[in-house]
């Protein structure tokens, strides 16, 4: 194992040149107008695959933004390992608060910037690295090693599983590694057990068939932005609690067990909102903050539009208004019944005056992997030795929908190992990774390979 770490040592420089390339490509999947930078992303990923020894690769189009696939089998009677990642990235906006063009990759002393540095280019470019090294240094990984990047986890990884289902055969492994959460903190090995899930509506309130001047109309005639603003604030009852009937109805609730490994984290409220410029956490009653993040359900509104949003003043009533709502989900939580439960009650809480459309977006499962599998100990070891300290394990509010399909369909123990942190601002202006954790991961993951490779 030394030769493979030296190897990612030295050549730490050169990944890190590559990976900026890798950054340079703005692979938005969830807007239409940069499909053929999609492309191009998904063949510079397959160029890396082959650079890093994979034999096979290949990439496979779906009805939205292809997976590309690699696999390098040299090691019968060895275990396989499945690395998933992902390519897209999310939107850039608001773009005038980059210190950087976001897909001009900067680094300095401590941190690589740009989108997609952190979620996830740099975190799955970790694993092609780590793999390259076994080739150039020790002629081979120890274990069969396939690798998974798909184009559409931000928008939910829609066509994912079913590409899973018709390529069980093709993906068939005994774990699947993926880095693409967070380390509970700087300098904390972390394996991460449960994920949240996401449910993605939208609701757009029409009112009259136009525009209107708001003094000839208004008073009259109901206004879109005022009657969804009313609804939104329907959605929450004055403990923070969800109104939603049925929502939290299959809601498991926390076991003593784990509320104390919880609190064992020793989370500070007062750094918390420090952290991110609040005076004062908020959210549902009788919860602990890593209660309210990991295991309870939320809503929120992403995204609001409507009426005059220029600079200035327009007395305008408008004809629509817009708002993107979306839920995070937990274990047992239903998110196709959830949908349905949401457009009855958004329909119930309308009235006459105005017309309502509630569209599903997308959805996707809150996952929980259990802690008890051999993968998951090689991967708590793996980190453990790249780190020097102890590992430990969390739930994450984040969600990364096909965890649920890996574990249903190739049946095969998911290790969640994060190289990001909370703080490296993943779909917000300046997205960063620090070069610590680029380089930790390398070895993180080359470990994690021999470990995987005794079982
Ligand atoms: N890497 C994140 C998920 C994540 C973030 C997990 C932070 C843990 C901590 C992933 O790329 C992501 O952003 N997923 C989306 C999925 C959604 C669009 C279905 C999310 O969580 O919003
Ligand atoms: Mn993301």
């Amino acid at each position: 194992m030394e030769n493979v770490i030296s190897y990612l040592k030295d050549n730490l420089e050169s990944s890190l040149n590559e990976l900026k390339d890798y950054i340079s490509i703005p692979s938005i999947s969830t807007l239409e107008s940069y499909n053929n930078e999609m492309t191009r992303c998904a063949e510079f990923a397959a160029a890396k695959l082959k650079d890093a020894g994979m034999t096979r690769v290949e990439i496979f189009p779906t009805s939205g933004h292809p997976v590309v696939y690699g696999e390098w089998l040299g090691k019968p009677g060895k275990p396989t390992v499945l690395i998933y990642g992902h390519y897209d990235v999310q939107p850039v906006d608001p773009l005038e608060l980059w210190k950087n063009p976001p897909f001009e990759p900067v680094i300095d002393s401590e941190r690589i910037w740009g989108r997609g540095s952190d979620d996830n280019k740099g975190q799955h470019f970790v694993h092609i690295k780590s793999v390259e090294a076994f080739f150039k240094t020790v002629g081979e990984p120890p274990v069969n090693v396939k690798f998974i990047l798909e184009g559409e986890e931000e928008i939910g990884s829609t066509n994912l599983p079913a590409f899973i289902k018709d390529y069980q055969e093709l993906l068939k492994c005994d774990a699947v590694l993926i880095s693409d959460t967070s380390l509970y903190a700087k300098g904390i090995p972390t394996i991460t057990y449960g994920l949240r899930g996401l449910l993605y509506m939208e609701v757009e309130v029409t009112a009259a068939n136009r525009d209107l001047h708001s003094g000839s109309f208004g008073g009259a005639v109901a206004n879109p932005i005022n009657e969804l603003a009313k609804i939104i604030s329907k959605l929450h009852d004055k403990n923070g609690k969800v109104t939603i009937p049925n929502f939290y109805k299959n809601v498991v609730a926390l076991s003593k067990l784990e509320r104390d490994n919880f609190k064992r984290l020793k989370l500070s409220d007062k750094e918390y909102a420090k952290e991110v410029g609040v005076k004062e956490l908020q959210g549902e009653k009788g919860f602990t903050t890593l209660e309210r993040l990991w295991a309870r359900p939320t809503l929120d509104c992403n995204g609001i539009v409507g009426g005059f949003i220029e600079e200035g003043a327009k007395t305008v009533l408008p004809s629509k208004a817009l708002a993107k709502i979306s839920m995070r989900l937990v274990p047992n939580q239903d998110p196709e019944k959830l949908a349905k439960e949401f457009t009855k009650y958004i329909k119930a809480l309308t009235p006459k005056s105005v017309k309502v459309d509630v569209r599903t977006l997308h959805y996707g499962n809150a996952a929980m992997v259990p802690l008890g599998s051999k993968a998951l100990t090689a991967g708590a070891n793996a980190v453990a030795k790249a780190y020097g300290k102890k590992t430990v394990f969390t739930r994450e509010g984040g969600s990364i929908p096909i965890v649920v399909d890996f574990t249903k369909l190739l049946k095969a123990p998911v290790v969640l190992m994060g190289l990001g942190l909370d703080s490296d601002d993943i779909h917000s202006p300046n997205e960063h990774f620090l070069l610590e954790n680029f380089e930790k991961g390398q070895y993180a993951s080359a470990y994690f390979l021999d470990e995987l490779s005794k079982i």
